[in-house]
């Protein structure tokens, strides 16, 4: 990729999403059995993995960011099986009802085509499978997501491809998933841009 791609943007990544270290583990505590982890990046769920987790796979098309994964695993003390894979979300290698779990924590901003990322996970879910999700998303309030649109296009370049507007909570519900439990919110510790988040869980329905 580029020296900003493999060196520069994980660390920023880290350190920009350290506010939503809470969030992170509230969502990570409730993936249970064979758990896939879309676009793990440096592997900062890693840590929050608890007993309920019998095997991790986390992929990731970028090699840097599986890389600093991989380093996390090892540090990581989770009981559960970890395997890292090179892969896409949007065309994913598993087959049809294959994980208890899959999560999606900040990356339906960044995958060019969130819609099939977001069909992959309803196919290689289980019929009792569980999608549990934390994304920042298009803002509620009609000034501020006018200011995410004029931002967006300079900001996918700082951000390796992130969106600031895009309508995921829609994007999920398209797929054919329902949600048992969503929360809506502005974080506030996040920047304005960035701080409406989604968060919940959603089944096949
Ligand atoms: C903002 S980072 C979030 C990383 C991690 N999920 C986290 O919570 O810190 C977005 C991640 O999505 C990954 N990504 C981009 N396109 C993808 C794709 N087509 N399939 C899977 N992951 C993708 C990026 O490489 C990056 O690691």
């Amino acid at each position: 990729m580029s020296f900003y791609a493999d060196h520069v943007f994980p660390v920023v990544l880290d350190i920009a999403t350290r506010p939503l270290m809470p969030q992170r583990k509230a969502l990570i505590a409730a993936a249970k059995g064979r758990i896939l982890e879309i676009g793990i990046g440096t592997g900062a769920n890693l840590p929050f993995y608890s007993d309920l987790a019998s095997e991790i796979v986390g992929i990731e098309p970028d090699r840097a960011m599986l890389a600093k994964a991989q380093q996390m695993a090892a540090k990581s003390h989770t009981a559960a099986v970890v395997k890292l894979a090179i892969d896409d979300a949007q065309n994913l290698q598993f087959p049809n009802d294959s994980f208890d779990t899959v999560i999606m924590c900040l990356v339906l901003c960044t995958i060019p085509d969130p819609v099939k990322a977001v069909q992959e996970a309803y196919r290689v879910l289980k019929p009792d499978g569980q999608l549990l999700f934390l994304e920042h998303v298009r803002a509620p309030s009609t000034m501020v997501a006018r200011l995410q649109n004029w931002a967006t296009p300079a900001w996918k370049h700082l951000g390796c491809g992130c969106h600031l507007n895009r309508d995921t909570e829609s994007t999920i519900h398209s797929a054919g998933f329902r949600f048992l439990h969503i929360e809506r919110y502005q974080h506030p510790k996040m920047m304005t841009l960035g701080a409406s988040m989604i968060q919940g869980v959603a089944v096949k329905s």
